[in-house]
């Protein structure tokens, strides 16, 4: 691509669900780096907030939107191709947990569960190849430990571990056009993914911007390097 003042050379990253938890702390880093971001996500509020706590720097587009919906998928994607001239990295991070079982939970969380999970990185990876084969790009999946290991009832984990299929499969297929695929699987971290249970897991949680260190490390690898699954717990957690 060109390097013109319309289209400069830094490098432009999308992040779905990035207004908290891990997606922020990614954002931040990149900002801090010089990096162009978009983020998205359904609450408006919580896009605009993200934003004022930063200073509304001049890097940082917000897109109100859910990755669950194609033609909103494909709407962020243009949305930042048109703002910042291409496009290096997309983060498939917006995901959330209905923190129930597939025997005792309740059904009608479900659905906007596995979509936003399984669906939303599917969507995300399908509107953004194109661009991403133009700068040899990277996708980035956020998965879980839970798609690494078996518990007892969760139909979150199932989500994951379908995310974990889809990095490889993704993998697979793009590689040959020099797009590189990382799956990062964090164990438990502390972000508003729990607000709903009421309280913090017990044991010991990562940080945002641990997490977000190892997206940012998967990032910057050498070109012709691709990391392609890493697993990050805290110390202490046994499974
Ligand atoms: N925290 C942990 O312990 C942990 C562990 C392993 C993996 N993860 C994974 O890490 C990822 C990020 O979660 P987090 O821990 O940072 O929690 P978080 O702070 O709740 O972040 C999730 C973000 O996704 C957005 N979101 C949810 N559904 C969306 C949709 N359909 N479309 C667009 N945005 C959507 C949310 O904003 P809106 O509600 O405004 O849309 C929110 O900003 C998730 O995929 C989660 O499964 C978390």
């Amino acid at each position: 691509m060109t390097d013109t003042p319309d289209t400069p050379d830094t490098p432009v990253t999308l992040i779905t669900g990035g207004g908290s938890g891990i997606g922020a702390a990614v954002a931040r880093r990149l900002l801090d780096a010089g990096q162009r971001v978009a983020v998205t996500g359904r609450g408006e509020a919580r896009l605009r907030a993200f934003s004022a706590e930063l200073g509304h720097p001049e890097g940082l587009l917000t897109i109100q939107g859910s990755t669950a919906e194609h033609a909103q998928v494909v709407a962020a994607v243009e949305a930042t191709l048109k703002e910042f001239g291409r496009l290096d990295t997309v983060v498939a991070n917006a995901g959330f947990a209905t923190h129930d079982s597939v025997a005792e939970g309740d059904p009608a969380g479900w659905t906007e569960m596995v979509l936003t999970n399984v669906l939303g990185p599917a969507l995300l990876i399908r509107a953004s190849i194109d661009a991403l084969k133009e700068t040899r790009g990277r996708i980035v999946l956020v998965g879980s430990v839970a798609g690494f290991v078996n518990t007892p009832g969760n139909i979150y984990g199932a989500t994951k571990w379908a995310v974990t299929g889809l990095a490889e499969n993704t993998r697979r297929e793009v590689t040959q056009w020099g797009v590189g695929v990382t799956l990062i699987a964090p164990g438990r971290v502390e972000t508003p993914f729990w607000e709903a249970t009421g309280s913090l897991p017990p044991g010991e949680l990562l940080t945002a911007d641990q997490i977000a260190d190892s997206v940012v490390w998967a990032m910057t690898q050498p070109a012709g390097v691709d990391v392609n699954t890493v697993v990050v717990r805290p110390l202490g957690q046994p499974n």
